[in-house]
């Protein structure tokens, strides 16, 4: 059995075992369609339900959907409407329909009508906003325990996702090169980005999230996308936060660095990156991520005391809250058909959570590690005035050192890991970066 076919079988199981266990019929995954906005006419990027392209690699076909029924073939209506006022969505021969009855409809009508009373016995997963998918007669509309069991074993990738992750992370590589050419050569965060598109023939829309391009200062802003058009009269560091995608599957990639090879900012980007790679040996199945973020906590710590940030020993440093406020965000997150993918928080697949612990408020994987997984290790180190306000008398913090700092931003350094047997895993960021 080839990879694809191994996986929509495994997809095929998982709907069997949820559906079963949440007492349904049957299911009806809607792709979605487009969003309009307010008081107009045009609508925003389309954004397709992560439950639909679980099954089949369509990204781009809106108002399709899925039928499932135990034991019988998924039935795949496929939209394409007759409509000259746009392209038609060219969905070319591939393998998936090989594994499917496939239905081309040009109405929604005509998916109601082939359904027929079945549609009251189902479960319907998707948005349903607009007419006439809110009007119809369902059994449930996305029911949490069904959606929990869903979520709860998607942690686990199939070979075929995780070859997607792989090209995902090759296409991303390939274009964080290029912006990091387009920083050396002084160009502006806008430009960067541009490079960035062009590399891989991306439109923006594409991307799995908006890329974080940030020179100096702006590379402390966590979740920074102004994008300046023009250069600073001087670039002294560079943060880029930035994916790609391919058949739906996403990357996740962030690389700091610093223009001038020696000094303090260029040491402290060697350390954090050093820290990363010294975790990335510990990651194996049994341990908890939380386990994970705390040794980053600790290494991170480390380097602040290391570097004279903050004075004293790295566990007095984690214990006293001193690298939250550097290092305020979790170590990582599952990643796969979304970013930030779901069910970090699930102690199993009845939907019961595990509980989150205050002192990290920010970390969205708690579950224990396991063998196919797929997440992010992402440790950062930045200035964040206003997380330092609250430690504005504590004699331990360095403020010249700081300061000193304080124009360069921060470092955070990103790679998405296969977690294989007996810390057997597979960095798909560096060995996509290896490749080039
Ligand atoms: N790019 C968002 C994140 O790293 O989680
Ligand atoms: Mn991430
Ligand atoms: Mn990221």
């Amino acid at each position: 059995m080839n990879s694809y076919a191994a996986h929509i079988a495994t997809v095929q199981a998982r709907f069997d075992a949820a559906l079963a266990a949440t007492d349904f019929e049957s299911v009806l995954v809607y792709a979605g369609q487009p969003r309009v906005a307010f008081l107009d006419d045009n609508a925003a990027p389309f954004k397709v339900n992560p439950l639909f392209k679980y099954w089949i690699p369509v990204t781009d076909s809106p108002k399709s959907a899925i039928f499932y029924t135990p034991g019988e073939r998924p039935v795949v209506f496929l939209f394409q409407p007759r409509d000259f006022w746009h392209a038609a969505v060219k969905i070319a021969p591939a393998e998936w329909q090989e594994h499917v009855e496939l239905v081309v409809i040009d109405e929604l009508d005509k998916l109601t009508a082939y359904l027929g009373d079945k549609i009251k016995t189902t479960a319907f997963l998707g948005e349903d906003f607009a007419e006439p998918v809110k009007s119809w007669p369902v059994r449930a509309r996305n029911p949490q325990q069904l959606i929990d069991h869903l979520h709860f074993h998607r942690a686990l990738k199939t070979d075929w996702e995780i070859e997607n992750l792989r090209v995902a992370n090759e296409r991303a590589a390939k274009a964080h090169l290029a912006a990091k050419e387009a920083f050396f050569a002084g160009k502006s965060e806008l430009e960067i980005h541009h490079a960035y598109l062009a590399a891989i023939n991306f439109r923006e829309s594409e991307l799995p999230y908006n890329s974080i391009v940030g020179l100096n200062e702006h590379g402390a802003i966590l979740h920074y996308d102004v994008y300046e058009t023009t250069a600073p009269a001087e670039s002294r560091s560079f943060l880029i936060d930035a994916g790609a995608t391919y058949r739906g599957y996403c990357a996740d990639i962030t690389r700091t660095y610093s223009r001038s090879e020696t000094g303090f900012f260029a040491d402290l980007v060697k350390a954090v990156d050093a820290a990363q790679q010294e975790l990335l040996t510990e990651i194996k199945p049994g341990l908890d991520y939380y386990q994970l973020h705390v040794s980053q906590h600790l290494k991170i710590a480390q380097i602040l005391s290391d570097f004279d940030l903050v004075r004293g020993s790295a566990e007095n440093i984690y214990e006293q809250g001193f690298s939250s406020a550097f290092f305020p965000h979790g170590l990582g997150h599952f990643i796969g058909l979304q970013v930030h993918d779901v069910g970090g928080f699930l102690r199993n697949d009845r939907g019961d959570l595990y509980d989150r612990d205050p002192r990290h408020p920010f970390l969205r994987l708690l579950r224990p590690i396991e063998a196919g997984q797929v997440f992010t290790i992402e440790p950062g180190l930045y200035v964040v005035d206003q997380l330092l306000e609250a430690h504005a008398d504590a004699k331990e913090l360095n403020w010249e050192r700081i300061d000193e700092l304080r124009p360069y931003g921060g470092v955070r350094i990103e790679d998405s890991i296969v977690v294989g047997e007996n810390g057997n895993n597979e960095n798909l960021t560096r060995d996509a970066f290896a490749k080039l």
